[in-house]
């Protein structure tokens, strides 16, 4: 018999993973998936940015780097945030192999077994994988429009010692909802009171829609509370695995010693071609015509929605990212649905695993950033086929 850690005992593999293959067959239209557009990804230009890295500096860049990150990339994204209002140097950036890694790594630098984690609720799963693979304990608290709920958290606060607090403020995976500034600046004010690490994890908020732009928690925060996550994933490429964190310096290098434990360092290729995208003026563009695209994406699905699903079917409207999330009639259950839905050849997630107390049966998640915009139309008619006849049942 194998023996594995205990940390291991109660995890298994994405749910959602699973639920994904289910769609992978062919001619499938799925709002599945949380991926950017592959035709959105810039190949060209970013192959000739890998042959003038190898061009330039060829032995260099295959030989090792330093786990903090290439310093040009490290300049030039705190230069970025700078700009932005941000309060930080380059010592405060971290460059990491995704915004996955720093969740991982910010869970091996605070949490020991049994603490606890406050999460919105629903929220990323994945996230919930790496705490509890740290064997970490948690605190729910409920959303709304608005995003988190201050009232709630703060009871939450008042009665636990939680170590870290997980949120996606901006274009929340998986509802799509943006916290309100007033409740960014309450949860600073909590963070500050009871003493809490809060991750920021943002790999949306580059991509807005509509609406004006709200300072993340990070540019809020007041006592160094703050790690903010930051992803190159969804504005340029997710293969590339390029993210950064940013944290006050003591945090920072707890992050780095743990990162040079699990990967040393984030490829120098990769960040060599994101340094050159970003610093040769390419970022801003690719992101306005990404944006462009995927606006048009979320108009189509949410007119669709409009005409095709049933009344008694609400959703929210999302001000940018990639997600629109639904809620059904109390007492249908979208794991069923989904089955339906897949014999239409159309899928969508359901809203269960994005919560840890078995809330969501009636809810599910639609991306509308990775389907063929002429698909778009048909694959919600078809579901709303499937809703009408749920809920008429
Ligand atoms: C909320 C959230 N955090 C983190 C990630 C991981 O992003 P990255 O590719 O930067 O690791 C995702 C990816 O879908 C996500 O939705």
């Amino acid at each position: 018999m194998l023996r594995f850690a205990k940390r291991f005992e109660n995890l298994s593999g994405s749910v959602v993973r699973e639920i994904l293959k289910l769609t992978q067959q062919k001619d499938i239209i799925s709002f599945g998936g949380g991926m950017p557009s592959a035709d959105s990804f810039p190949v060209e230009e970013l192959a000739q940015l890998a042959a003038d890295t190898f061009a330039d500096h060829g032995a260099q860049m295959l030989q090792y780097g330093t786990t903090e990150g290439y310093q040009p990339l490290r300049e030039w994204i705190a230069g970025w945030l700078q700009a932005k209002g941000w309060k930080v140097t380059v010592d405060n950036i971290l460059i990491i192999s995704g915004s996955q890694q720093g969740l991982d790594l910010t869970s091996k630098a605070f949490l020991d077994p049994g603490d606890q984690v406050v999460i919105e609720s629903p929220s990323y799963l994945a996230a919930f994988q790496i705490f509890s693979s740290y064997q970490a304990s948690y605190l729910a608290v409920p959303s709304d429009d608005e995003g988190m709920r201050m009232d709630e958290l703060e009871k939450v606060l008042a009665n636990n010692s939680p170590k870290l607090m997980y949120t996606i403020p901006t274009f929340q995976n998986p509802t799509g909802i943006t916290m309100t500034l007033e409740r960014r600046k309450k949860l600073i004010e909590l963070a500050n009171k009871y003493n809490v690490i809060v991750i920021e994890d943002d790999p949306y908020g580059y991509l807005r829609y509509s609406g004006e732009e709200l300072p993340s928690l990070k540019a809020l925060d007041t006592e160094d509370k703050v790690i903010y996550m930051g992803s190159f994933s969804k504005i340029v490429a997710p293969g590339l695995r390029v993210g950064f964190a940013v944290a006050n310096q003591e945090i920072l290098g707890k992050l780095v010693i743990g990162k040079q434990a699990s990967d040393v360092h984030t490829s120098n290729l990769s960040q060599q071609i994101i340094y050159r995208y970003c610093s040769q003026g390419m970022l801003e563009p690719h992101v306005e015509k990404i944006c462009a695209t995927y606006k048009a994406k979320r108009d189509a699905m949410l007119a669709a929605m409009d005409k095709h699903f049933p009344k008694s079917v609400t959703w929210t409207k999302p001000e940018g990212g990639l997600f629109i999330w639904c809620t059904l009639p109390e007492g249908l259950v979208s794991t069923e649905l989904l089955k339906e839905a897949v014999e239409k050849q159309v899928a969508f997630i359901p809203g269960a695993p994005f919560y840890l107390n078995g809330q969501g049966q009636n809810m599910l998640r639609l991306n509308f950033s990775n389907s063929e915009m002429a698909s778009i139309e048909e694959g919600i008619r078809r579901i709303g086929e499937v809703f009408s006849k749920a809920v008429s049942r």
